[in-house]
């Protein structure tokens, strides 16, 4: 046991559902052994301490103050990509801050990026744990990340209601959910709601494709198919002349005009002849209050990163494995490839 006296807490990425619940439970265990607990603002921005108010910056956490937003969304302490943070000097800088406010270990919760971040800040000699703060469910050594599940639920609450209107309007619905460079939310929002097809970054798909085998449903009576679309699916999409096909018909499209979920719409439209609509369901995903199974997580996440930073063990990221939470060493998890599901994935676009 080597009895830090002081730590620090901090979300750093986009923000998820259940890091205030996480924060709240650092908290609980930091009282509950004596540890003061300090809460930084904005990502690694607060490390920084580049504001006229050290408050803005760093604030000893209460509390009472914590327990009262545990069950909130968003995050408490704020959140920022500070991309000055990947510059050595200012990693430096952090970790002599750090140092002078006394604080001997920080807790990081946010996304790979943010891992990457903690393992500077261990690189400067000041030990770090992450929680897997991220909707994106995009960390490959662990089953779940924390905030994925509510966001999952929020996706299906949606697309059910999406569903419920094409049905009166028999017409199809393209809804884009968030994913980046993950095909997850996708996936399982998709097989909760009996959606007809879901395109995803991780398998190569086509709009020529797409649009046959919504033909084939249209023409099988299901008029009021749903195509669930993860955000950075255009990464794997074929080369298609969609531009052409919108220009044939008579459709307003520039040169440099990117592949959206917009244009995928207008395109089927023209090749199935459907009044498809789309939904971009934004950050509705990221905004929500944790579901049981987030806060849960929060909750033994939090914990834990307080006893080991306590008993001495930093560097390591915690997860979810075989629906117990565990952890490693942050270097061996950010080396894992991530496996995807497809055969989940072929189960939903073969039916
Ligand atoms: P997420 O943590 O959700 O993946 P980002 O990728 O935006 O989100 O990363 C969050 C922050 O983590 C960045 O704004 C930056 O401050 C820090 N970070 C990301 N990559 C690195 C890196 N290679 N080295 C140091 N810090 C990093
Ligand atoms: O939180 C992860 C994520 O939701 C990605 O799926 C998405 O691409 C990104 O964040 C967008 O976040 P922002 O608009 O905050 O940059």
């Amino acid at each position: 046991m080597n009895n830090m006296r002081r730590i620090g807490v901090l979300t750093s990425g986009g923000d998820a559902p259940g890091m205030n619940a996480a924060v709240m439970a650092v908290a609980q265990a930091a009282r509950r052994h004596g540890v003061s607990l300090i809460g930084i603002k904005r990502g690694y921005n607060g490390t920084l301490c580049r504001s006229n108010n050290i408050a803005d910056d760093m604030v000893e956490l209460d509390l009472d103050t914590v327990l009262d937003i545990a069950d909130q969304p968003g995050t408490y302490l704020r959140t920022a990509r500070c991309l000055d943070f990947l510059k050595p000097e200012m990693q430096l800088r952090a970790a002599n801050n750090i140092r002078e406010m006394g604080v001997e270990g920080i807790v990081v919760i946010g996304g790979d990026g943010s891992y990457k971040g903690a393992q500077a800040l261990c690189r400067q000699g000041i030990p770090c744990i992450g929680i897997p703060g991220t909707i994106d469910n995009d960390l490959a050594y662990t089953e779940m990340t924390l905030g994925y599940d509510t966001a999952v639920n929020s996706c299906v609450d949606d697309i059910r209601a999406i569903r419920a209107t094409s049905r009166s309007h028999d017409r199809p619905a393209v809804v884009e959910v968030m994913g980046r460079h993950c095909g997850d939310i996708a996936l399982k929002a998709a097989a909760g709601t009996g959606a007809e097809i879901c395109i995803v970054p991780e398998v190569s798909w086509s709009i020529p494709d797409v649009a046959e085998r919504l033909s084939r449903l249209i023409a099988g009576g299901n008029l009021r198919a749903t195509v669930v679309v993860a955000e950075g699916a255009w990464d794997s999409m074929e080369p298609y002349d969609w531009r052409r096909v919108l220009r044939e018909h008579n459709m307003l499209v520039h040169d440099d005009d990117p592949i959206s979920t917009r244009f995928l719409t207008r395109v089927l439209r023209c090749l199935t002849g459907c009044e498809a609509r789309t939904t971009i369901l934004g950050y509705t995903q990221r905004g929500r209050q944790p579901s049981a199974y987030d806060s849960g997580f929060a909750f033994e996440a939090g914990v834990l990163a307080v006893n080991l930073l306590r008993n001495g063990i930093g560097n390591q990221v915690i997860g979810v494995k075989d629906s117990r939470v565990f952890f490693m060493p942050i270097d061996e998890a950010l080396r894992q490839k991530r496996p995807f599901n497809l055969n989940l994935y072929n189960t939903i676009n073969d039916l």
